[in-house]
């Protein structure tokens, strides 16, 4: 029996999790400096808070999610995204009473979407993604854009495209949400079965359709700008004279949807332009979510935030060749030659591991010229050499990798020389 990793999963191996920390650490400096505070929440959640939460029309909902039945007869699903989960905590710890409102949220963790996998797009993939719970305050919404922006440019990317859309409130929803109707159902019969479906749960959903991209209605369907009322057309001014203030370049796009029924008001996502990318261009997508914390139980709460995947990120990476600053090498590696030499190298390592060196050593009985090529492949910074003489000697020899360089230390001393170089 061969076994397989599941289809749209993958393991990361330790050339690519160095990348992996290197971003993650960026995740918590960045929020740090934010001010949003780390959340981790279980990978799975009862099966009724993604329905309610995520939405019933959804592709997430309806066709990709992980539901399994646990021995007690739970339903309970793989969770497909991080908003929902931050949600149900922030009501079920009471959040809204912290005396520090807005809550300013982040995570990072693996989520689950039954998807055709294909590149960009995985089974199991890490979202970062961060919610601001408790102000309305257009400026929270160019906060948590400018984040996500400083996010991609601090790590070199280029070529960004930040597009931004008013869904409006509740008002000018519906009555988006009326014309929507009268638009497309004379003729819905032209539409794939999802779509007809849609069209009385939730026509806005019509227009992110993949199947009926083409349809001539598609294009002349009423836009969202145009419905949207006095405080939404204010509101999304502000959001937008912020961003501008702060000076981030950004395209409105009234098409601009979102896969997730819990938007209102500001939808944003970041696109990457260029070749290499496949089909998939969306590396995050956010917004503001007014009426979810309600809708799972809690006071009314206004919120936004976004999401991306590491994975994306990396491919963005990558298209641009960008290599990240990651610091990597042992400060010493120890080369034994001889019985009683390899019979201290525990102790040795083990002492100098202890003094908060990054070190290494031989455990195949390698030669001494092939020790040597492991400390080069380490990229050890120095070589500690120790033959039966130098012990009866109580010293060591060290030599420097990048100049050659040699020099006999006590081998007392030797922790605290190398330390003494850095
Ligand atoms: P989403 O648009 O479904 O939004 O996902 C956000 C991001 O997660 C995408 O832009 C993409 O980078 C990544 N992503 C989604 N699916 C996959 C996949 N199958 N493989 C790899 N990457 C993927 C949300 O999840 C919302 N919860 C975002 C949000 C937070 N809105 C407000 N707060």
């Amino acid at each position: 029996m061969n076994y397989r990793i599941p289809r749209g999963t993958q393991d990361i191996l330790p050339e690519q999790s160095r990348k992996w920390q290197f971003i993650e650490q960026k995740i918590h400096d960045l929020c740090n400096r934010y001010n949003y505070k780390e959340i981790r929440t279980p990978v799975f959640e009862q099966t009724e808070l993604f329905a309610r939460g995520v939405g019933d029309t959804t592709d997430i909902v309806q066709k990709e999610m992980y539901t399994f039945d646990d021995r007690g007869g739970r339903s309970l699903t793989l969770r497909p995204e991080g908003t929902a989960s931050t949600v149900r905590s922030f009501v079920e710890n009471k959040m809204h009473g912290w005396a520090d409102q807005p809550v300013k949220l982040y995570y990072v963790g693996p989520m689950f979407r039954y998807e055709r996998p294909q590149s960009g797009r995985m089974r199991q993939f890490v979202q970062f993604g961060v919610e601001a719970m408790g102000s309305a305050d257009p400026a929270v919404d160019a906060e948590v854009i400018g984040l996500s922006m400083d996010f991609y440019r601090e790590l070199g990317l280029s070529n960004l495209k930040l597009v931004v859309n008013s869904l409006g409130d509740k008002e000018s929803r519906n009555n988006h949400r009326n014309a929507l109707i009268e638009h497309f159902e004379p003729r819905i019969s032209e539409f794939c079965a999802d779509c007809q479906q849609r069209l009385e749960k939730n026509p806005l959903r019509i227009l992110d359709c993949k199947q009926d991209n083409d349809h001539e209605l598609m294009a002349t369907a009423p836009s969202i700008l145009d419905y949207l009322n006095e405080d939404s057309t204010n509101y999304f001014k502000l959001v937008q004279q912020y961003l501008a203030d702060m000076d981030i370049r950004f395209e409105v796009d009234p098409t601009l949807v979102r896969g997730l029924d819990y938007y209102n008001n500001t939808a944003f996502e970041i696109m990457i332009d260029g070749e290499g990318f496949g089909a998939i261009t969306t590396l995050c997508g956010g917004g503001r979510y007014n009426g979810l914390v309600e809708d799972i139980g809690g006071p009314t709460t206004p919120g936004i935030g976004f999401a991306l995947s590491i994975e994306r990120l990396l491919m963005a990476l990558e298209v641009q060749e960008i290599s990240l600053p990651i610091e990597e090498g042992l400060d010493a590696y120890l080369v034994t030659m001889g019985e009683q030499a390899n019979a201290v190298s525990p102790k040795l390592l083990h002492g100098l591991r202890s003094k908060g060196l990054a070190v290494d050593g031989d455990y195949m009985g390698k030669k001494m010229k092939a020790q040597m090529k492991a400390a080069d492949r380490q990229k050890a910074k120095f070589v500690l050499l120790l033959g039966d003489d130098e012990l009866a000697e109580e010293s060591i020899m060290v030599k420097e990798m990048a100049t050659g360089e040699q020099k006999q230390v006590p081998l007392k001393e030797i922790a605290e020389w190398i330390i003494s170089q850095r």
